[in-house]
């Protein structure tokens, strides 16, 4: 092997020490199922009938969403910018990635979410575009961004037609899921009991630089709250957060 090469891999390992991810999980939420946990006080105000941003998480190749590293002190001050110096890009934000709970703020959600998840994606999307990246997939400008796209697809297949607590097995969300991007996703659930599970987030999955869709890899998580492959709970989509 020669120096050169050496020197290259040695390079590369240590400028990706940060950033050691496969894909970018884009991960959006339905609030109605976490405000139904017990001991979880949400906001009067939140839209329990649509779906907003979690976060965006690094996962890596067995599908495993990653953690960051501390950030280094009084970086705040400069991811703060972002929402601070656009009062546009605020009111985006305030609209479609709300934090559900009582006690919090959406800017301290924002921060948790960067601090955990976005700091270590800092060399292929600096915080700004980070939070800029994330409103554009799921606001998408004028057109129609993930979060409506997902809900219409939902509505069209049926699945917000009832208040009750009709349970889908996981193909049926999985088919009108398949028409807003045509990749590999991960379902998340908060289970009930052994058969039934509440739907809690949807993952989908891009590239590092938040471009396009790519598909989530195979991974053996398949549980996510779901259940194993060979015994998925049902999954209800509930409407009101009262609902259990
Ligand atoms: C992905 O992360 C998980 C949890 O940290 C770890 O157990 C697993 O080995 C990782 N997979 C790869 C391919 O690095």
């Amino acid at each position: 092997m020669s120096e050169i090469y050496l020197f290259l891999i040695m390079f590369i390992g240590l400028t990706s020490c940060q950033s050691d991810f496969n894909h970018l999980a884009f991960v959006i939420q339905w609030p109605p199922t976490l405000c139904g946990y017990s001991g979880v006080h949400c906001k009067p105000s939140i839209d329990t009938q649509r779906f907003t941003m979690h976060g965006i998480w690094p996962g890596n190749s067995t599908g495993h969403s990653l953690e960051c590293s501390l950030p280094p002190q009084h970086s705040e001050d400069y991811v703060k910018d972002v929402w601070e110096k656009d009062a546009n890009r605020a009111k985006q934000l305030h609209d479609h990635w709300p934090t559900f709970l009582l006690t919090n703020t959406d800017e301290e959600f924002w921060m948790h979410e960067w601090e955990v998840h976005g700091y270590c994606t800092k060399q292929t999307l600096p915080a700004a575009d980070y939070f800029q990246g994330a409103m554009r997939v799921a606001v998408a400008g004028k057109g129609k961004g993930l979060l409506a796209r997902v809900r219409d697809e939902f509505l069209t297949a049926g699945i917000f037609s009832k208040y009750d607590e009709t349970a889908y097995k996981m193909t049926d969300l999985l088919i009108p899921l398949g028409k807003v991007t045509s990749k590999k996703i991960y379902i998340s659930c908060t289970p009930k009991d052994d058969f039934f599970a509440y739907l809690k987030d949807i993952h989908f999955c891009m590239d590092k630089t938040m471009r396009r869709f790519v598909d989530c890899p195979a991974a053996n998580l398949d549980t996510r709250g779901c259940g194993p492959i060979y015994r998925q709970r049902k999954i209800i989509v509930p409407l009101r957060k009262d609902i259990y």
